[in-house]
């Protein structure tokens, strides 16, 4: 007894992606930096590809330079990303000379933590972030998505545990976006991973607290083993976002297990994000409570409010409850992918297809690209009829090959475009800008050099106007792009002519 439990701290991330729709700007958390370095974290969670997505989509901030900012403010501590392997901070996969570079620059402009992880659990999407990560000899952490299905026991989870050691990862991370690890089966696997890998893996846990089942799978863990566990400030905690880091610190109190955080510290810190939080009030998730029923339904909660939104603007709201039971139909027939961006959009968008227009009538490209492994494998066999479907829809074959052994060597061919544009200075950083995000890249490095704009509000100012509605497009359903923006799609059927969006901006992400 008397173990150290270490702490990650993800406010500067995942907590504000959870509940404040990824909004808040740099300048809000320099003033906590000095109190989160000196309060012994093991490491902070700082960077991902939602926040690098709101810098340059909301903020006109440089996601780079704000990584740079980050490592100055924070000498002491490790810095941490969430790292979606193969996909990088994007929504495609890239050819491996370019995930190399881009773990090349983090590490180059201070990260110390890369937690890789795929949407699929496919370990191929994951092998060359791995190894690229291993070479600038920073940490790489190997994540494994946890979800519920009957292809999913501890075992499995388990075996995917020591296939990651294999490839050499420095640790493990159970990462549990959804809230649906419950505290006997975090014990168990916990324990599982222990037994398999040995004592001295170290093992991480990631959780977020919708359900609120979750600080008590968290006890769990830690009393069969985890060395490390995720947390966030109380002020910006719960909800769809995670454990507070008060309460946590709290409840080991007797336990024999401690932390070694300085308390004054982290309440400092936290006051300061409670002061922030109010002036992010109009971005602020309207989910903030408890919500069990994805222990039926599986489906988290950023995805129910995507799918929602996504019925509501084609006048069909009362049909969220076909959808509701499309959706598990829908994760079966595709092989139990687990629901995670970008997996969450697509089975999710694909169950409003099938409710409005019929089972599998209208496909959407990204559904069919999953069913012929173009996203990599699924945990599960993967329903034949749709399989058909799905060919000749995309009128391409089945692979079962790792899907980046299909793509060519493409660096010089990104750089040469982003180099042309408006505002790029040239810089490999800025090349990787582009890489990730094609369409909104530009726009940012035209406007850069005037500077972050921040969309905080000052609280006591009155509310803003509602927003536009969307723009409506009128791209062939076939032809549906990755999911960089919300695009709004006209869908005529039977006659009677449907708005469909698509789009990333769920928080169902990570
Ligand atoms: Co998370």
């Amino acid at each position: 007894m008397g173990r150290v439990i270490e702490v990650t701290d993800v406010i500067l991330r995942d907590a504000h992606q959870s509940l404040l729709a990824t909004r808040m700007a740099m300048e809000d958390m320099v003033g906590a930096c000095e109190d989160l370095d000196e309060a012994g974290y093991w490491s902070l969670e700082c960077w991902g590809g939602a926040t690098y997505d709101a810098c340059i989509r909301y903020l006109n901030e440089d996601p780079w330079e704000r990584l740079r900012t980050f490592r100055k403010l924070l000498p002491k501590t490790r810095l941490q990303m969430l790292l979606r392997g193969q996909n990088m901070l994007g929504y495609r996969h890239y050819e491996d000379g370019v995930v190399q570079r881009f773990v090349e620059k983090s590490a180059e402009n201070g990260m110390d933590v890369f937690r890789i992880f795929d949407a699929l659990n496919d370990i191929r999407n994951m092998t060359t972030a791995i190894k690229a990560v291993k070479t600038t000899g920073k940490h790489a952490q190997g994540s494994i998505c946890y979800t519920l299905s009957p292809e999913h026991t501890v075992e499995d989870f388990v075996r995917l545990a020591e296939e990651l050691m294999q490839q050499g990862v420095d640790s493990i991370c159970i990462k549990d976006m959804a809230a649906l690890l419950k505290p006997q089966p975090a014990y168990d696997l916990v324990k599982g991973i222990k037994r398999a890998c040995g004592e001295q893996t170290l093992v991480h846990v990631h959780v977020h607290a919708t359900t609120g089942v979750t600080l008590v799978s968290l006890m769990k863990a830690i009393e069969a083993g985890a060395d490390i566990v995720d947390t966030s400030l109380s002020a910006l905690s719960l909800g769809s976002g995670h454990n507070p880091t008060e309460s946590l610190v709290e409840m080991l109190e007797g336990t024999g297990y401690t932390t070694k955080l300085n308390m004054e510290r982290v309440i400092r810190a936290s006051e300061h994000f409670a002061k922030v939080r109010p002036k992010y009030k109009e971005f602020l998730t309207t989910f903030t409570g408890v919500e069990t029923a994805i222990f039926q339904s599986q489906i988290p909660g950023g995805m129910l409010s995507n799918m929602e939104s996504q019925l509501k603007q084609q006048g069909a709201g009362d049909k969220m409850k076909e959808v509701l039971e499309e959706v598990p139909l829908v994760r079966k027939d595709s092989g139990y992918p687990p629901l995670v961006t970008p997996t969450s959009q697509i089975v999710g968008t694909q169950a409003v297809f099938n409710v409005l227009m019929g089972r599998y009538k209208v496909m959407t490209g990204e559904f069919a690209d999953l069913m012929l492994g173009y996203y990599g494998e699924t945990a599960g066999v993967k329903n034949l009829e749709v399989l058909n479907l799905a060919e000749a829809h995309a009128k391409k074959p089945p692979i079962k090959q790792r899907p980046a052994n299909l793509l060519k060597p493409e660096w010089d061919q990104l750089r040469s475009e982003a180099i042309a544009m408006p505002g790029c200075n040239g810089s490999d950083e800025d090349v990787l800008t582009y890489a990730m995000f094609p369409k909104i890249g530009p726009t940012f490095f035209a406007t850069r050099g005037e500077g972050p704009k921040s969309v905080a509000k000052d609280p006591a100012a009155a509310p803003p106007p509602a927003p536009a509605a969307a723009a409506g497009g009128t791209a062939p359903v076939a032809a549906i792009p990755p999911l960089t923006k919300p695009i709004t799609y006209r869908v005529t059927h039977r006659g009677a002519i449907h708005m469909v969006t698509v789009g990333p901006d769920d928080k169902s992400g990570a």
